[in-house]
């Protein structure tokens, strides 16, 4: 027996898996409630919340309620929140002129939530999708064929400065035009708002995965042609070398923050950045990722907590620090909404 191959393995790799205390011991990445980022969608209303279908346990929240659940979620343990504004369609046009109005719902919103609760990190989106009446995060050009890049930026700076002055703490472009951080980080300069932060979408892909996050905002358009096409913007899904591009020029152009979404079909591009940047990185774990978890839990396929945990794992473990994602609420241990 002496000589028999299983003696001679010194290499057994299966001794440190064999109690949950040496798992644990050995455990290379965890996640933790302060990594995270919680999407919460608002929605201009006296009612109740709003149930999003397509993003199962989540909800529009009037800004009552929505100051409830920050409430809620910073007992919890959730230090940070993204805010997305569903615009009623009487309100949207081409230029998505509410952006800039001081009394839009976001607006309200920041400001409300910054006074009730001056620790809460508060990201702001800046893109136009939500405000305008074709659905798409920029503007068109004099020839209504394409989207004119420079014309949005003027539009996303003024938009930066008036959420740093709602009170956000970081603003988020997740629009994917040429030159935006460089022209928000100017403006805000400019406008004596150099503390606040720019958390920027810089590696954001034209993905299906935003499918129930464009119902759940209401940005899918009216015109069938030009629903889900925003590929001359956000970024074709077969390049690496491009997204280290776009997350380079970010960080030159005064970055704080690096962003890659989606996350979970992205991981290889995750960990390229990590090991190319020292800023933070961020990744997105988008409306469909969390809607597939959700289904298939749904369906009786796979473990809900499980096949979530490990999703967030994998993301960690590529190389984010921190992770925007439709769960934190129910990893802080919150269940469905405030009934007061
Ligand atoms: C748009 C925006 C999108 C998301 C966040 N900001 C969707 C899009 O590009 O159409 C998607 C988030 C998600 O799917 O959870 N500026």
């Amino acid at each position: 027996m002496k000589h028999s191959l299983a003696n001679s393995l010194v290499r057994r790799p299966r001794r440190l898996r064999c109690t949950p205390a040496i798992r644990s011991l050995t455990t290379e990445v965890r996640w933790s409630l302060q990594d995270l980022i919680m999407p919460l969608f608002i929605v201009d209303s006296q009612g109740s919340p709003e149930p999003i279908k397509s993003i199962p346990g989540q909800y529009r929240y009037p800004i009552p309620h929505l100051l409830i659940q920050c409430g809620r979620l910073i007992q919890a343990g959730i230090t940070a929140i993204a805010l997305f504004p569903v615009i009623d369609p009487s309100l949207k046009d081409s230029f998505g002129s509410e952006a800039l109005k001081e009394d839009n719902l976001l607006l309200r919103a920041v400001r409300q939530l910054r006074t009730a609760y001056p620790d809460l990190l508060i990201v702001t989106d800046i893109a136009l999708d939500p405000y305008t009446s074709h659905g798409h995060d920029g503007i068109f050009d004099p020839t209504g064929q394409a989207i004119d890049n420079d014309a949005t930026l003027k539009i996303l700076a003024q938009m930066a400065v008036l959420q740093a002055q709602a009170g956000a703490t970081f603003v988020a472009p997740s629009d994917m035009m040429d030159g935006r951080v460089a022209a928000i980080r100017s403006h805000l300069d400019e406008e004596g708002w150099q503390d606040i932060g720019i958390l920027a979408y810089s590696a954001k892909f034209a993905s299906a995965y935003y499918g129930p996050f464009r119902e759940a905002i209401g940005s899918n358009g009216y015109d069938i042609s030009l629903l889900k096409d925003k590929r001359t913007y956000q970024m074709n899904p077969a390049n690496r070398r491009e997204a280290l591009l776009e997350t380079q020029l970010d960080e030159a152009e005064g970055a704080d923050i690096l962003m890659i979404k989606p996350a979970g079909p992205y991981l290889d591009i995750i960990r390229e950045v990590r090991e190319r940047t020292l800023l933070p990185i961020a990744a997105y774990q988008v409306s469909g990722e969390y809607a597939q978890i959700c289904a298939a839990a749904q369906l009786g396929w796979m473990d809900r907590e499980q096949a979530r945990d490990e999703a967030l794992l994998a993301i960690k473990r590529s190389g984010a620090d921190m992770i925007m994602t439709y769960f934190a609420g129910e990893l802080a241990g919150l269940k469905g909404i405030s009934k007061t």
